[in-house]
């Protein structure tokens, strides 16, 4: 399946159609981005030395499920710097060349931010290693045995670097960054601040209880708060009340066939299979794709993260299994057999 089929999908953490708004709702100072407190902590102190001292803010790692506000956190980090922001991203890079060009046109202390650094082609991943370290290019020039080696200096720059997948990243590349910030999924409080503050700014009217009432159904998620507020907001211009409450988030939410919870279709397949097919795992997570016709990329990225959070389901090394919360919020009752199974990974009573 194309990355295009889950992009468009009201859960997913990824960019879709409903986020054309998206830059006009993104914090852009520090202030301004909810939660995450102890990543905004560190940030601010390794920021303000930089600072102090005139030099560039070391390369940043940002790690965490899509739509955690990576790509806001480097536009934040920009403007407090006060420097440029360069956006580009791995799969967009095809030749060193072009990374080169990008490099050699940074200014002192500009942000070069790679999106999905994860998926960078190893001959462009080579050029990055001594631009982060020694601030340089090495360019071979020429061929067979009268090629030589063209070593140009760059401005100091910081390189921001955005991935799901932090374990995907080779240790030559992992280990050039000095500063690695994973990002968590938010609390419903946090959450119900990021809708408070998206309607404000959109003009939707909204009382608490409504703001909450998405806010708990966004799997963690800002990107996925704000999209589920624009949506909320069409219901309530269809059903024709002023204010969005409660009941207007409900009855869009329970439309959309979003549960008490947040979780879609998908993730009840995704339950139902390994409970059902596979006596509740453990089930591999190919079988289990494969089982629930889903791509691997976006159970892993999507699907997985905020089940695994819930504590609906476990990772073990032979494969996924479904613990007591997932059968319970799937209305199957435990037998005796899967109870003693559970209890083996610590989800007894
Ligand atoms: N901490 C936050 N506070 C407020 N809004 C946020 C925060 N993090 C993300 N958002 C909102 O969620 C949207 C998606 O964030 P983004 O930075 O694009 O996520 P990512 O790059 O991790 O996929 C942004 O438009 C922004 O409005
Ligand atoms: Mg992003």
């Amino acid at each position: 399946m194309s990355d295009e089929f889950y992009e468009d999908r009201l859960l997913s953490g990824t960019k879709g159609e409903y986020d054309v708004e998206e830059n006009a709702l993104r914090p852009q100072a520090m202030e301004d981005y909810v939660g995450q407190e102890k990543v905004k902590g560190n940030l601010s102190v390794y920021m303000s030395a930089a600072k102090a001292r005139g030099e560039a803010l070391d390369h940043v790692l940002l790690y965490g499920p899509p739509g955690l506000g990576k790509t806001t956190l480097a536009h934040i980090i920009a403007n407090t710097m006060g420097t440029q922001i360069k956006l580009t991203s791995g799969p967009a890079i095809e030749r060193s060349g072009d990374l080169a060009a990008i490099l050699t046109n940074l200014n002192e202390g500009d942000v070069l931010f790679i999106d999905e650094i994860h998926r960078l082609n190893h001959t462009v991943e080579e050029i990055l290693y001594s631009a982060m370290e020694d601030y340089a290019l090495d360019i071979i020039v020429g061929k067979g045995p009268s090629a030589r080696n063209i070593r140009f200096s760059l401005k100091k720059f910081t390189l921001i670097g955005a991935t799901t997948r932090a374990g995907m990243l080779s240790s030559p590349l992992r280990d050039r960054f000095g500063i690695l910030c994973r990002l968590d999924m938010y609390s419903p409080a946090e959450l119900q601040q990021i809708v408070e503050r998206s309607a404000r700014k959109l003009g939707i009217a909204i009382d608490g209880e409504g703001g909450y009432e998405i806010a708990r159904r966004s799997r963690g998620t800002p990107r996925i708060a704000n999209r589920l507020l624009k949506r909320v907001r069409d219901f309530s211009v269809v059903s024709g009340s002023g204010v969005v409450g409660k009941e207007d988030a409900r009855r869009a939410l329970s439309h959309m066939e979003i549960d008490e919870l947040g979780l879609d279709e998908t993730d009840r397949n995704l339950l139902r299979a390994l409970i059902e097919k596979f006596g509740g795992g453990p089930a591999g997570l190919d079988t289990l794709a494969a089982t629930i016709n889903e791509d691997v990329n976006t159970i892993e990225d999507v699907y997985e993260p905020y089940l695994l959070q819930l504590g609906f389901i476990a990772r073990t090394p032979r494969g996924r299994v479904c613990l007591k919360g997932g059968y319970e919020h799937m209305g199957i009752p435990v037998s005796e057999k899967i109870r003693k199974q559970l209890s083996l990974f610590g989800d007894g009573e």
